[in-house]
Order: structure tokens, then C-alpha cells, then sequence
């Protein structure tokens, strides 16, 4: 008799539906959100000073404040307007506990894709903007052509690092209701109270996590093999 054996066969395709909504949560918001943090971003460097105020107040606020509090303000706060969201055709979103998720995870997980490639675009020696110039490239060509590429690899690592807490970070999401895979496994703990369940799941949650990490090491070797920063 194998410890925990009969949760996980009580349990094993809730929990395995659970890992399911946190891989989709987790994937949506972070390429969501780090499509909005290249936006951001360029618009915080280049953009006219109203730009650079706003972005700098938004990534101080989401950045400063825990998230579950961010999680609890969308999913309750927004909730008080129901009448309004109905109005504008957004109820189905606002009262889903995933897209409240999915919502407040992308546009945390932005503010601080924002500053991973602010910070990767501003470690690119000047020389390159001046080389590129002196080529005749225009300042967005520059950005997009010479700048960007090696922004990229640099913000790799960080990035993958985001995408890491962010896995581990969707758990709380299971107090708003979710029944991602801490949901699951809360249900399944709740109902059996066979502590093995959260061994499971912290089991799961680190093979994930290893395998982006591992994932990572190889993208990053590979990316930065042409480049002499
Ligand atoms: N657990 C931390 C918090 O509650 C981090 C959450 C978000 N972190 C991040 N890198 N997106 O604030």
C-alpha cells in the first residue's frame, strides 16, 4: 500500500483538470501580458513625458501591491458593477473567476515584463544605436532591427524567471475560487483530509517549474551562441 495512493485515484482527474486551467492561465497571461510589456516598454524609453509618467505609475502600483490583493480588488471590486459591465456587454468576463484571473495575472505579469525589457533595451551599448544610425537606419528600424534581437536574448533569463513565479504565483487563484490545481487539491484535502495531496501537488507544481528551467538553459545557450555581450 502506497502512501496517499487512494486521494490520488479519488482525485487524480480533478487535480489533473486543475493543472490544465493553471498551464492555460498561466500561458494566456504571460504572453498576453508580455505583449503589453513591449509595448510599455518602448513607450516608457521613447515615448513624451505623459507616456513615461503613466507607465511608471502603473508598474509602481502593480509591482508594490501583493497580487492576491490585485486578484481580490478585480474579482470583488469589479463585481460591485455588475450593472454596468452587463451594460457594456462585459458581464460574462468580470463574473468568470478564470478571466478575472487571466486579467489581473496579465496585467501584473506586464508591469514587470516591462521592466525586464526596459532594462534589457537599456543594456545595449550605444555604440549600437550610433553604428546602426551611421547605417542609415531610422530610430524604430534601429529599435526593431539591431536594438530588439539582443534585447531579447539579454531579457531571456529574467523572463524565464517570470514565467516561473507566475506557475507558482497561479495558486492563489484558487482563493478567488479557481479550481486550478491548488483548487483541486484543496478540494481533495478538504474532503479527505489525507495531507499526502499537497505533497502531490508541490510534486507537480516543481517538475513544472524544472522543466521550463531546463527548457530555458537550452533556449538561452542556443540564442546567445552569435552573441559577443
Ligand atoms: N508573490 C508575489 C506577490 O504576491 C509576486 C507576485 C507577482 N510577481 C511577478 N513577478 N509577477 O506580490
Amino acid at each position: 500500500y502506497w502512501i496517499g495512493s487512494e486521494v490520488l485515484q479519488n482525485y487524480g482527474c480533478r487535480m489533473a483538470s486543475g493543472l490544465w486551467i493553471t498551464f492555460e492561465l498561466v500561458v494566456i497571461s504571460v504572453a498576453l501580458g508580455f505583449l503589453l510589456a513591449l509595448g510599455l516598454a518602448v513607450a516608457r524609453l521613447y515615448g513624451p513625458r505623459w507616456a513615461k509618467l503613466a507607465i511608471q505609475g502603473y508598474t509602481t502600483f502593480f509591482r508594490g501591491t501583493p497580487l492576491l490583493c490585485q486578484l481580490f480588488l478585480v474579482y470583488y471590486g469589479f463585481g460591485q458593477f455588475r450593472g454596468f459591465w452587463q451594460d457594456i456587454g462585459l458581464w460574462w468576463f468580470f463574473r468568470e473567476p478564470f478571466y478575472c484571473a487571466l486579467f489581473t495575472f496579465t496585467i501584473n505579469t506586464a508591469a514587470y515584463q516591462a521592466e525586464i525589457l526596459r532594462g534589457a533595451i537599456q543594456s545595449i551599448p550605444r555604440g549600437q544605436f550610433e553604428g546602426a544610425s551611421s547605417l542609415g537606419l531610422h530610430r524604430w528600424a534601429t529599435l526593431r532591427l539591431v536594438v530588439m534581437p539582443q534585447a531579447m536574448i539579454l531579457a531571456l533569463r529574467p523572463l524565464g524567471n517570470e514565467l516561473i513565479v507566475m506557475i507558482k504565483s497561479s495558486a492563489i487563484t484558487s482563493l478567488v475560487t479557481l479550481f486550478d490545481l491548488m483548487g483541486a487539491t484543496r478540494l481533495a484535502f478538504a474532503r479527505s483530509f489525507d495531507l499526502s495531496i499537497y505533497l502531490y501537488a508541490a510534486l507537480i507544481y516543481l517538475v513544472l517549474v524544472e522543466i521550463i528551467r531546463r527548457v530555458w538553459d537550452r533556449l538561452e545557450l542556443r540564442l546567445s551562441r552569435h552573441m559577443a555581450l
